[in-house]
């Protein structure tokens, strides 16, 4: 939802904004633009992919030490040139780029415009460089005084950098509610949204505060104060664990195809000296911490958004079948303005790749400002919402590019299904030998799941069999309900095929109507229980024409005589199906994607982190 990178030093500013941007092209792509500062304002904005950026930028003055980046996601005003990020002040002196949104900002607007201020875009942003510029200009402040003064009247989320071209030694920043690194050289730093721009030049970083501004200096210094109370904050200076090669495709077509078949890694990353099923345990630092109040929790309420809440969904089937605790699976969106009844006997916990997801967040600090124990399941480490619980575990699923989420989602499932083992372990729900069986089951997932990703071309041809479907309906129950849903989000997220998942027999309540022999109907069958019911809802659909897909355990006849195509699967115990069962998903919505000539890791209009509500 919008990139941000600037950089202050002594090499040149543009390759590596341009390179910057490139990594954080997945957070939107509507535009691109950057400054150059070298005693000249030079500020360049195109509509559309930072290639476009690129090609126009060839003919033009790129030198200067100073400069910013900005990647968009339009949320005020459409994605053309002049809305792209920078914005500059009306006397030309300031450049700024922004990431959220100022949500006062048509009254901060009608008031700046009183004044003889004039605007060329429709954005907020631009209301928020006017407003520092009008107090530079009225109270002759430094560049980060009039910043910080101005974040005072600002009502809303932002991530900014700002350059002042009179302070050509400084670059300025501040952050609330939207993430913002900087990152620390020798006499150099950086700022971006995240640390993929400046990993190959300093392991060393800061993650800024919310409600934080940092002034860095060409001479090596650097400060950090709270906007609000003026006082000077002491960084937490981190060292990154990231490297460039996760950051890279790895002769793959794609990052979503690279992180598909990453996943029997990231999956064994995630159980990584967490699970030991010969001698019999499973520790998750963050649970046992809370250990009481975790298991004694009269609810969990699962918040999140888009795959996460998905992945949420697999969690109520997991942790009321294995640790009998209730279980309610919210939309964050929803669950921060319903007014809910949440109470400290509750556990809050928040499902997130990014950890950042506005929403989310929001959601989270209702549900501890109501005194419940908040969790989080996050990959990006040190996100806001990492930060904002009182305990977690991260998923280790390594940098997630791709837009459409697959290691991530996996990764959350594989972490909530050791939650759900351990908890119903310790409460006595599982016996011993149950208990054991499972783990050791959990430690084959790995190698089981890179017998999932041999059913490549299989999918593919499937693929080339349906890719001109306008429609597509993903049915599943018990555990594979939620990856049904999972399923149809793939197809439309990457491919723009209208799909919906439904729970098998809901179909009789609609979607039936729709089933003719134009409509494929991906039916996920790795279940023990309810198999017959599934069979029956095959043949329900068979009877309407529809042509059925269906992934099925290894060895199965049944389904074989009903379907059209199958996609056949090793057997796992069910609650691991969703982990197996998702991939042929996964795959099937990339191939037909790729072959209807769609942008995979970039599908229009979406952003790989929604930092605004
Ligand atoms: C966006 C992404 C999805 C993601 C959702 C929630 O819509 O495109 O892939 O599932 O946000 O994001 P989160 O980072 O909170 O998991």
């Amino acid at each position: 939802m919008c990139g941000i990178v600037a950089y202050i030093g002594k090499r040149q500013a543009y390759p590596i904004l341009i390179k910057g941007l490139q990594r954080l092209e997945y957070r939107g792509y509507d535009s691109a633009g950057v400054a150059l500062l070298n005693g000249a304002m030079h500020v360049y904005k195109k509509k559309g992919k930072v290639q476009e950026l690129i090609n126009f930028a060839k003919t033009q003055d790129c030198e200067g030490t100073l400069g910013m980046g900005h990647t968009r996601w339009a949320t005020h005003g459409k994605p053309d040139d002049i809305n792209a990020h920078p914005h500059t002040s009306g006397d030309g002196r300031l450049t700024l780029i922004h990431n959220g949104i100022i949500e006062n900002y048509a009254t901060l607007k009608t008031a700046l415009m009183r004044l003889g201020h004039t605007f060329t875009s429709q954005t907020d942003t631009e209301v928020l460089v006017h407003l520092i510029e009008e107090l530079q200009r009225r109270e002759h402040l430094p560049i980060e005084e009039a910043v910080r003064v101005a974040l005072t009247k600002v009502v809303g989320a932002y991530a900014i950098v700002v350059m002042d071209k009179t302070e050509p030694n400084k670059l300025v920043a501040a952050r609330k509610a939207s993430p913002l690194v900087l990152g620390i050289g020798q006499d150099e730093f950086f700022f971006a949204s995240d640390a993929s721009p400046i990993v190959e030049y300093t392991k060393k970083v800061v993650y800024l505060e919310d409600e934080q501004i940092a002034v860095a200096h060409r001479n090596g210094a650097y400060e950090l104060r709270n906007i609000f109370k003026n006082q000077i904050e002491e960084p937490f200076v981190q060292q990154l664990n990231l490297t460039i090669e996760a950051l890279e495709k790895g002769g793959y077509d794609s990052f979503m195809l690279k992180e598909i078949h990453e996943q029997p890694k990231t999956i064994g990353d995630c159980m990584r000296g967490r699970l030991n099923a010969e001698e019999g345990w499973i520790k998750l630092g963050g649970l046992e911490e809370y250990e009481q109040r975790i298991g004694n929790a009269q609810r969990f309420i699962i918040a999140a958004c888009g795959t996460s809440w998905h992945a949420g969904l697999v969690a109520e089937y997991l942790f009321e079948e294995l640790a009998r605790i209730p279980v309610e699976v919210e939309y964050a969106s929803e669950l921060r303005y319903r007014n809910p009844i949440i109470t400290d006997k509750d556990v809050v916990i928040a499902i997130s790749q990014s950890g950042e997801t506005a929403d989310t967040l929001a959601a989270l600090e209702l549900a501890k400002s109501q005194g419940a124990l908040i969790y989080g399941i996050v990959n990006v480490v040190g996100s806001s919402i990492a930060r904002l619980t009182h305990a977690g575990s991260y998923i280790h699923a390594g940098p997630e590019i791709g837009v459409a989420s697959t290691k991530a989602f996996t990764g959350q499932v594989t972490l909530l299904t050791m939650m759900a083992l351990s908890l119903g372990y310790k409460r006595g729900k599982i016996s011993k030998t149950q208990y054991h069986k499972l783990l050791t089951e959990m430690e084959n997932l790995p190698s089981k799941m890179e017998q999932v990703l041999k059913v490549n071309e299989q999918v593919k041809y499937i693929a080339s069999e349906i890719k001109d479907a306008p429609n597509a309906l993903y049915l599943g129950r018990g555990y594979n309900f939620p990856v049904a849903l999972e399923g149809a989000l793939k197809l439309k997220e990457i491919s723009y095929i209208h799909a919906e998942g439904y729970p098998a027999a809901e179909m009789k309540h609609g979607p039936i109507a729709l089933i003719d022999e134009n409509m494929p109907v991906v039916v996920i069958c790795n279940n023990k229980s309810a198999y017959e019911k599934i069979v029956s809802n095959i043949q329900e659909v068979k009877a309407r024409k529809g042509i059925v897909i269906a992934v099925v355990t290894e060895g199965d006849t049944i389904i074989k005589e009903l379907a059209d195509y199958i996609i056949e699967i090793p057997d796992t115990e069910e609650p691991f199906a969703p982990l197996l069962s998702v991939i042929p998903l996964q795959l099937l919505s990339y191939h037909i994607a790729v072959m209807r000539n769609c942008n995979v890791d970039q599908p229009r209009n979406l952003a790989k982190s929604v930092t605004v509500e």
